[in-house]
């Protein structure tokens, strides 16, 4: 490949996206990640390594080469075979951002395979396009806290640290909610109370993150545009967001589109409440009612976002030899 590379690997963390109020705007990078490999070859193999990935197609129709073959087309390079592999930790359909990190990952992987002509911000538009929305795909580029704008061709953002002390607990349920079920839960219209209800909520979350000002992060959380239209499809959830202040977080939200529920906690004042969030967050979003269809996962913020790198084995040897850094 001239100017480009062998075989590359292309690591992308989970994201959360809204954060509450920020709809289709805000979105954290956590610690959690998803592995996309590209290779040239004489003919395109596709290997899907991660749990849920059966029944994905494994021939040219996938998304992954459909992807790497647009940044090609965009560069005015050709690499008609490839060799694929994909592997995760992102768990599927939970509102963790694994389609955004699919598409970001294919991106950076197939930019990086042809020497990286287009910039970080081409890879963030054509991402955004996409996926329809730039609040997972930016913190997956960008890492840490991404606030983000498209206008159906641009996409801006602007990215923030994440404030010291910041921790999440993510809850996890086994049952999937596909993002589009989610979004048709949405109503067309909105009242402008509740407009100005949620953008002064986003701008103050956003500042408040900005500053570092945890304390201002329980009074910006509450939302009108989305989770209470969402909160049939996600049993628990009207509970985890009024309550999950009284228990120790900040305050709580569904991440992305669901069902997985995120609590933000302040580390320097959650000290001794940390289990009283966890019992309370695993049974209020158990459906089951025993609370073992509940993974917890405190996910520290990821303050990395795309990286890609040489790779010199193939990922199905780096994942059985452990050598994958998580
Ligand atoms: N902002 C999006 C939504 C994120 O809530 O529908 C889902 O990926």
């Amino acid at each position: 490949m001239p100017g480009g590379r062998e075989r590359v690997r292309a690591k992308v963390p989970a994201t959360s996206a809204n954060l509450g109020p920020g709809f289709d705007a805000l979105g954290i990078a956590l610690s959690l990640y998803a592995w996309i490999e590209m290779a040239p070859a004489d003919e395109t193999s596709i290997a899907l390594l991660g749990n849920g990935t059966e029944g994905l197609p494994s021939d040219k129709s996938n998304l992954l080469y459909g992807i790497a073959q647009r940044v090609f087309d965009e560069a005015g390079v050709r690499v008609p075979e490839l060799e694929i592999a994909f592997a995760g930790d992102i768990p599927l359909a939970r509102g963790l951002g694994s389609s955004a990190a699919a598409i970001v990952g294919a991106l950076g992987a197939a930019n990086a395979l042809i020497g990286e002509p287009l910039p970080r911000d081409e890879l963030f538009r054509i991402a955004t396009e996409i996926e329809g929305h730039p609040d997972n795909v930016g913190p997956a580029i960008y890492g840490g806290i991404v606030t983000a704008i498209w206008d159906g061709e641009r996409a801006s953002h602007i990215r923030l640290d994440v404030p010291a002390g910041l921790a999440t607990l993510v809850a996890i349920p086994t049952y999937e909610l596909l993002t589009s079920k989610a979004r048709a839960a949405l109503p067309e219209t909105y009242s402008r109370a509740d407009a100005v209800f949620n953008l002064s909520r986003a701008a103050l979350l956003t500042a408040a993150f900005a500053t570092g000002k945890l304390d201002v992060v329980r009074h910006a959380m509450q939302d009108r545009l989305h989770q209470p239209y969402r909160a049939p499809l996600v049993p628990g959830l009207s509970r985890v967001l009024s309550e999950a202040s009284a228990r120790g977080a900040l305050g709580a939200a569904l991440s992305g589109a669901g069902p997985t529920a995120i609590a933000f906690v302040d580390e320097a004042s959650a000290n001794g409440r940390k289990s009283e969030l966890e019992t309370f967050l695993r049974e209020a979003m158990s459906v089951s009612g025993d609370g073992r269809d509940v993974e917890l996962r405190w996910l520290a913020p990821s303050a990395e976002g795309l990286v890609v790198e040489a790779a010199s084995d193939r990922l199905q040897d780096a994942l059985s030899e452990g050598g994958l850094a998580r």
